[in-house]
């Protein structure tokens, strides 16, 4: 019997809405078609009559939302005969980028700060072959290496600065509406450079404009204190926050970000880094959702519009989590306060820790 895949990835799905022709071969690893998840528990423990539902984009390939874009920058890449691609990043576009590169049988190059990636994050990039260039700055520093370098060697950059990029991570949107059947309230976003909360926007309204959702949700993009130029109304030149996924001080999609705000009638808010990891372990201990810091920034972000009377309730509101847990297993282990209880191997032993712990 043939090869006959179940699922070939977001392009062949939604061919007709991205830029591609039936000529164009595909370089995809099954991304997209993440579930969207329905919080069970997490309302109840907030004390608020709220739908919540997550798109748990950590579920993609290489876990996170970048492989949305990564297809589609790549899959073009390669259509117009590039052999290399380039991007800075604060872990999960480079860890997308080497694996697409990888999958393409094209070189990848990636800039990231020395010290601020998280540990999964890094060997992905080591894994899949990249050339991993640790610089000793930022990602904004990085990002700015990337855009000088690529005028002077033959690389592709893909950072979402890539049109193609946010082409692919549009489709996001597309999944979320045809899964409910109509657009949430609230969609809540971290955000960093700011490209995917420009991506969803630009699938709602794509949907909208064909008459498929009558209405489209007020997108909320929420950044880390310690790194909030949308909130500061400035660039920021250090950036620092847990959240390393979006230690970001000069976001690259600026004034696209705040044409969707103005469109959407949203807004931005910041979430301090306790409230941030509060997010996270609440969806771990309560979902079994396991998300990485920066990801639980949508969901630390709805629960202070929420508590603020900001978002009423009654509403409907979809969070992205966009990136795996498993990504920064440091920052997880810190935190964690469950028991880790090392014992005798012996029954006495086992059966005491047991009993020592089944009261809570
Ligand atoms: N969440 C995660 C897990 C991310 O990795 C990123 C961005 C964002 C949110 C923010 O998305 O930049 O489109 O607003 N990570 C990039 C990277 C910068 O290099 O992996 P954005």
């Amino acid at each position: 019997m043939p090869f006959r895949p179940r699922y070939t990835g977001l392009i062949e799905r939604y061919r007709d809405r991205l830029p591609v022709s039936d000529d164009t071969k595909l370089i995809s690893l099954g991304e997209g078609n993440t579930p969207l998840l329905k919080l069970n528990n997490i309302p109840k423990v907030l004390g608020k009559d709220v739908e919540i539902y997550v798109k748990y984009e950590g579920l993609n390939p290489t876990g996170s939302f970048k492989d949305r874009g990564m297809t589609m920058a790549v899959t073009k890449a390669v259509e117009e005969g590039s052999k290399a691609i380039i991007c800075a990043s604060t872990g999960n576009t480079s860890a997308a980028a080497a694996a697409y590169a990888a999958r393409a049988g094209i070189k990848a190059f990636v800039l990231i700060p020395e010290g601020k990636i998280a540990l999964g994050k890094l060997a992905q990039g080591m894994m899949h072959g990249a050339t991993v260039i640790q610089i000793k700055g930022n990602f904004d520093e990085g990002m700015q290496l990337v855009k000088d370098v690529a005028e002077h060697a033959p690389v592709t950059i893909v950072n979402s600065i890539n049109p193609y990029r946010l082409q692919g991570q549009k489709t996001a949107a597309f999944e979320i509406v045809e899964e409910l059947g109509f657009a949430p309230d609230f969609h809540c976003l971290p955000v960093g450079n700011a490209g995917n909360i420009t991506a969803h926007w630009m699938g709602y309204s794509e949907y909208f404009d064909d008459g498929i959702i009558d209405a489209r949700p007020k997108m909320l993009g929420f950044q880390a204190a310690g790194s909030a130029p949308f909130m500061r109304g400035h660039m920021v030149d250090n950036p620092e926050t847990v959240a390393t996924a979006i230690r970001i001080g000069h976001p690259q999609s600026w004034d696209k970000a705040w044409k969707v705000k103005e469109e959407s009638e949203g807004w931005f808010d910041e979430c301090s880094d306790e409230q941030i990891l509060a997010a996270q372990k609440l969806l771990a201990e309560h979902e079994g959702i396991f998300c990485e810091p920066a990801s639980a920034t949508s969901l630390a972000g709805a629960i202070n519009e929420l508590n603020a009377g900001k978002i009423p309730e009654g509403s409907k509101i979809v969070c992205t989590l966009t990136g795996h847990g498993l990504k920064d297993p440091d920052t997880a282990i810190k935190q964690s306060t469950s028991p880790l209880v090392t014992v005798d191997a012996t029954l006495d032993a086992v059966r005491d820790a047991i009993l020592n712990n089944i009261a809570d």
